[in-house]
C-alpha cells in the first residue's frame, strides 16, 4: 500500500487527481482506516505493531501528498505567470488624442499673453442685464447705436449679451483703485440676431480688455495691441489704427491687420484695401467711468474687444466662420497645436 500509494501520488499531475488519491488512500473507506478499524479484532499483543505500522504509513503518505500538492500549486502559479506575461515590445493600440478647439487655442494664446503682462482674467454672464450690456456702456434705452448690435432680448431688461463689454462696467463697479490699477481681460461668448453666413454667426467669441489707471494714454493702447498682434500673427503682419465710433470709447479706433490673402497687395477678400479689421478699441468714455462711480478727472484708460473667430479665420485662411461651429472633426483636426 505504501509503495503503491507513493508512486500514485508522485504520478498525480493535477490537484484534482491528487485529491482523489488522498481520499482513496486515507479516506474513511481507504485501506489505512479499515486496517486501524480492524485492530480491535486482533490479539492484544499484535495491536500496537499493526497500529504503529498503519499510523506510520498514514503519516508518510500524508506528508508525500502535502509535498505533491505544494509542487502542483507552484507549477500552476508558474504556468499562470508565464501565460500572463505582457510583451512590452508589441506595438500598442493607438489612442486618438483630442485637442482644444481652434478658437479656444487662439483664446488661450491671447489670454496667456495678457496674463504675462499682469492682467487678471475674468468671466461674466452670457445672459446679461440691459443695464450692463448697454446702459452703463453709454448706450441709453433709445440710443441709435443699439442698432449696431441686433439683440436677442429675453425680457425688457434681460438679454443675451451682444459683446463682452458689459464686463468693463462690472469690473469698474467693483474694482478697488486704492489697491492698484485695473488691468483685466475677459474672454467669452456673445450673441447677435444675425442670419448666419460666411462672415456672420449668431454666436461667436470676444475677448474684452480694459486698463484703467492714472496716466494711461493712447500710446499705451497702441503698444499693447502691437505686442498682441505680433504674438498671434507673427512679425510679417503689419497693423493700423483707423478712426471709428463706439459709444463707450472716445476716441474710438478699429484695428486692421495686413490681409492674410494678398499680404497687403489688395484682393477680393480685403476689398482691395490690403487690410482686414480684427478688433475695436479706444479710450474709455468718461461717461462709462462716471456711471461706474469712477472719477474721470483722476482715472482713465483704454479698452479693446478682440474677435478670436476673426483671428482664427485670418491666421488659418478659413473663409467661412460657420465651419468653426459644425464640429466636423476632419475640419477641426487640421489645427493641431503641436504642429
Ligand atoms: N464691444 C465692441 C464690439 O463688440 C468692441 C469694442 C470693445 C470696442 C472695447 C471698443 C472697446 O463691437
Amino acid at each position: 500500500i505504501k509503495d503503491q500509494g507513493l508512486t500514485s501520488i508522485a504520478d498525480a499531475d493535477d490537484l484534482q487527481t491528487l485529491n482523489d488519491i488522498r481520499v482513496k488512500l486515507l479516506g474513511k473507506k481507504g485501506p489505512i482506516t479499515s486496517a486501524l478499524r480492524g485492530i480491535r479484532d486482533l490479539a492484544v499483543e499484535e495491536r500496537p505493531v499493526v497500529g504503529g505500522y498503519a499510523n506510520e504509513i498514514r503519516d508518510v503518505l500524508t506528508e508525500k501528498i502535502e509535498q505533491q500538492k505544494q509542487y502542483l500549486e507552484d507549477l500552476a502559479l508558474q504556468a499562470k505567470l508565464n501565460s500572463e506575461t505582457i510583451d512590452v515590445t508589441l506595438p500598442g493600440t493607438p489612442v486618438r488624442q483630442g485637442q482644444p478647439h481652434v478658437i479656444q487655442q487662439i483664446i488661450d494664446q491671447v489670454v496667456d499673453l495678457f496674463i504675462g503682462m499682469g492682467y487678471q482674467v475674468l468671466t461674466g454672464p452670457e445672459v446679461e442685464e440691459d443695464k450692463y450690456n448697454f446702459e452703463m456702456m453709454n448706450l441709453p434705452k433709445d440710443h441709435p447705436a443699439r442698432d449696431m448690435q441686433d439683440t436677442f432680448y429675453l425680457s425688457d431688461d434681460i438679454l443675451m449679451r451682444t459683446q463682452t463689454s458689459p464686463m468693463q462696467a462690472r469690473t469698474l463697479e467693483t474694482h478697488d483703485f486704492d489697491a492698484g490699477p485695473l488691468k483685466m481681460i475677459s474672454p467669452g461668448i456673445v450673441y447677435r440676431r444675425d442670419t448666419d453666413d460666411p462672415t456672420h454667426s449668431h454666436q461667436f467669441h470676444q475677448i474684452e480688455g480694459l486698463v484703467i489707471d492714472k496716466h494711461i494714454t493712447m500710446a499705451d493702447l497702441k503698444g499693447t495691441l502691437a505686442t498682441m498682434i505680433e504674438q498671434i500673427f507673427g512679425s510679417k503682419f503689419d497693423f493700423r489704427l483707423r478712426p471709428s465710433y463706439f459709444p463707450f470709447t472716445e476716441p474710438s479706433v478699429e484695428v486692421d491687420v495686413t490681409c492674410f490673402n494678398c499680404m497687403g497687395k489688395g484682393c477680393d477678400i480685403c476689398k482691395h484695401t490690403g487690410w482686414i479689421e480684427v478688433l475695436g478699441a479706444g479710450m474709455v468714455h468718461p461717461n462709462v467711468l462716471r456711471m461706474a462711480n469712477v472719477d474721470p478727472d483722476v482715472y482713465g484708460g483704454f479698452a479693446f474687444g478682440i474677435g478670436p473667430d476673426r483671428f482664427a479665420m485670418l491666421k488659418y485662411g478659413v473663409d467661412d466662420i460657420r465651419d468653426f461651429y459644425l464640429d466636423d472633426v476632419r475640419f477641426l483636426s487640421q489645427f493641431n497645436r503641436k504642429g
